[in-house]
């Protein structure tokens, strides 16, 4: 594995070159995007997409996000492409918005674990996007250990490797902090459904979509594949805390110990969503065993971020 340093803004076509070079050979390659660090290969070879599993240790019954920098990319992946999702990739693309479109055969199965759907996105920042098109498309996961939080920057990917991992990836592009620091929208534009929240938010989608409504999911029944793990879990316990705030502030100090953190999550909602993971993460390497963190207004953005945290919690009090 070679570590790179890349220009967010005019990459160093050298590097893009020799990195999309490793992927149409095959080679797995970590780049930024603006949301989180994605874990790339070839979306049409079978055997490159396998190695992402297996360093991920990736249920093979979740699907994968493909990446494509170009529309003419989108045609290898698809045969329809519906009026409503033409809109919408109008307006988001490229972007953090990730359509649902049924897949044509030529797709392996283990990119979409089975399904006869594939979930597509054209990504922003520039070095995703440059090394899309020239390599797309691209099939890329989020770039860290299954069951940890997204990586938003290089030394995130890298704290979850094995030395024997790090033989599996030709090349980590070093793009500095990622712009979002919450995966991709998922949007399915057959049912106008969110099956995951992200940083387009609903209120965005309706300008455009106006029947566009969240999904309601379920244990048993989650949205999208990917939901019903738990997801973005640190090591430290996170206890979320919903409702009455004067009520929290009095659970909180009947509960917490010295190896008790709270996690403030007032203030920008951008800058939450942007620093939610890496907190996460650091909060980890402090050595607490549990996170206290009182739930913000479930709107917008703030849905997004919720969604995160209901995902990474091992318990909830609401007081209502
Ligand atoms: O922002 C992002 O989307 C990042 C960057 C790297 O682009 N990628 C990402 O990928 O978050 P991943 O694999 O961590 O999440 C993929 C999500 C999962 O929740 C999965 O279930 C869902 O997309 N998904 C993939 N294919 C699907 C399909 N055919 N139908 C429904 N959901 C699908
Ligand atoms: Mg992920």
């Amino acid at each position: 594995m070679q570590l790179v340093k890349i220009r967010k803004t005019k990459p160093q076509k050298g590097i893009l070159k020799y990195a999309a070079a490793a992927i149409r050979d095959g080679k797995v390659v970590v780049f930024p995007t603006e949301t989180v660090y994605g874990i790339g290969a070839d979306a049409l070879n079978r055997r490159a997409v396998s190695r992402i599993f297996k360093i991920k240790g990736r249920p093979a019954d979740n699907p994968l996000i493909v990446h494509i920098g170009t529309e003419k990319q989108l045609r290898l992946l698809t045969d329809s492409v519906d009026a409503v999702s033409k809109k919408l990739m109008k307006k988001f693309w490229p972007g953090p918005l990730t359509l649902i479109f049924a897949k044509k055969d030529a797709v392996p199965d283990n990119v979409t674990a089975g399904l006869d759907t594939i979930a597509v996105r054209m990504p922003h920042n520039k070095i995703a996007f440059d090394l899309a098109r020239l390599a797309g498309p691209i099939a890329a996961p989020s770039a860290n250990k299954s069951g940890k939080p997204s990586p938003t920057a290089v030394g995130h990917v890298l704290e979850d490797l094995t030395y024997k991992e790090t033989k599996l990836i030709e090349i980590v592009l070093d793009g500095g902090e990622t712009k979002h620091g919450l995966e991709s929208t998922v949007f399915d534009s057959v049912s106008k459904r969110i099956l995951r929240p992200g940083p387009i938010t609903l209120k965005h989608i309706r300008n455009i979509v106006p029947e566009a409504n969240y999904a309601t999911a379920s244990p048993d029944k989650p949205a999208s594949p990917g939901m019903k793990y738990t997801h973005y879990s640190p090591k430290a316990r996170v206890v979320l805390f919903i409702g009455n705030h004067e009520k929290i502030v009095k659970k909180m100090k009947e509960l917490g110990n010295e190896k008790t953190v709270v996690l403030d999550l007032k203030g920008n909602k951008r800058e939450v969503a942007k620093t939610l993971y890496a907190r996460l993460r650091e909060i980890d390497h402090q050595g607490f065993e549990k996170i206290f963190c009182e739930g913000i207004e479930e709107e917008g953005l703030g849905y997004s971020i919720m969604d995160r945290l209901r995902k990474a919690a091992s318990k909830t009090f609401t007081f209502p």
